[in-house]
């Protein structure tokens, strides 16, 4: 990506592609649920059919990222937010049509950055809605890195949860947060490592009817990922699930989950309308109405 043609893009061509700019945030209450998997294959998957996708690795923690894409970074996120490095000369594009913006691994969670930062992350984003059709955060596990800003910045949030307790109990305790922020998310759940579509149902059934009893909401069910060897042996290779097993169970799932996400976010209207304060000219400021 030229670096002269993005700084002509970022302030002030804010106008969508087809997929209108979307931004996804995956995450989960809890850690080492599929998250990273998931994001990289559904941004291939996406990636696959034609669409513009960006996958920002928004876990400076665990950034792992980079491994599920097989790619090498030369620049990270970090540089950026920290160094002032131009956002382009971070983006790496892959063999495998996606762009990735990428994390450093054992950095601070990008949740923790000093809030000037988290402000010129969310600046970023802006000015990367407009050269893609789909950008896909994978965040850090949601209830104790705070993550919830990233996730305020989505227009929709995809949460992941196996059919464990502890999985579904955190996940519920992050759709109740994601519900407490001031302009709630639309939220779609997927139940990772089942062993069957009945499991899958019946852990869902489980958080829905808490979701709903206490909280007042149902997000929307996207169904279940199997538990499946094809995953961790992808990992081993460092070449990703859907282009090395694109018929095993978990890709199948994998892609069909990626068409529910992409049918709900094209439903989300998203509206760009500018806000006191907001000092650059001509770039939107998200407001959802
Ligand atoms: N559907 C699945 N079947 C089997 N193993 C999986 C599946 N999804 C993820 N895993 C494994 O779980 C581990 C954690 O996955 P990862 O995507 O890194 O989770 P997170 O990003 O939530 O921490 C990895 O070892 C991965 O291979
Ligand atoms: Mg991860």
């Amino acid at each position: 990506m030229n670096r002269d043609n993005f700084g002509k893009i970022l302030p002030f061509n804010m106008t969508s592609a087809s997929g209108g700019g979307k931004i996804i945030a995956v995450t989960s209450g809890k850690g080492g649920v599929g998250k990273t998997n998931i994001s990289a294959n559904i941004a291939l998957t996406w990636a696959g059919e034609g669409y513009r996708v960006l996958a920002v690795d928004c876990d400076l923690g665990l950034a792992n990222m980079d491994l599920i894409l097989g790619v090498i970074p030369q620049f990270t996120l970090k540089d950026v937010l920290l160094n002032d490095l131009p956002v382009t000369e971070a983006i790496t594009h892959t063999a495998m049509g996606v762009d990735l913006l990428p994390a450093a691994a054992g950095e601070e969670d990008l949740a923790n950055l000093h809030p000037d930062k988290q402000l010129s992350f969310a600046q970023l984003l802006k000015g990367l809605r407009g050269m893609y059709d789909y950008i896909i955060l994978d965040t850090g596990a949601g209830v104790h890195s705070n993550v919830t800003h990233i996730a305020a910045l989505a227009d929709y949030v995809l949460i992941v949860t196996t059919v464990e307790p502890t999985a579904l109990s955190s996940a519920y305790a992050m759709i109740k947060i994601l519900g407490n922020e001031k302009q709630p998310k639309t939220i779609g759940v997927v139940l990772n490592m089942a062993s069957s579509g009945r499991e899958g149902l019946s852990a869902w059934q489980a958080l829905t009817s808490l979701t709903r009893r206490f909280l007042g909401t149902e997000p929307e069910y996207l169904g279940h990922i199997y538990q499946d060897s094809a995953v961790p042996k992808a990992v081993q290779k460092t070449y990703p699930l859907v282009k090395i097993y694109p018929r095993s169970p978990s890709a199948r799932c994998i892609q069909a989950t990626a068409a529910k996400i992409r049918s709900a976010v094209n439903k989300i209207k998203t509206q760009w309308t500018r806000t006191p304060g907001d000092s650059t000219t001509g770039s939107e400021v998200i407001r959802w109405s």
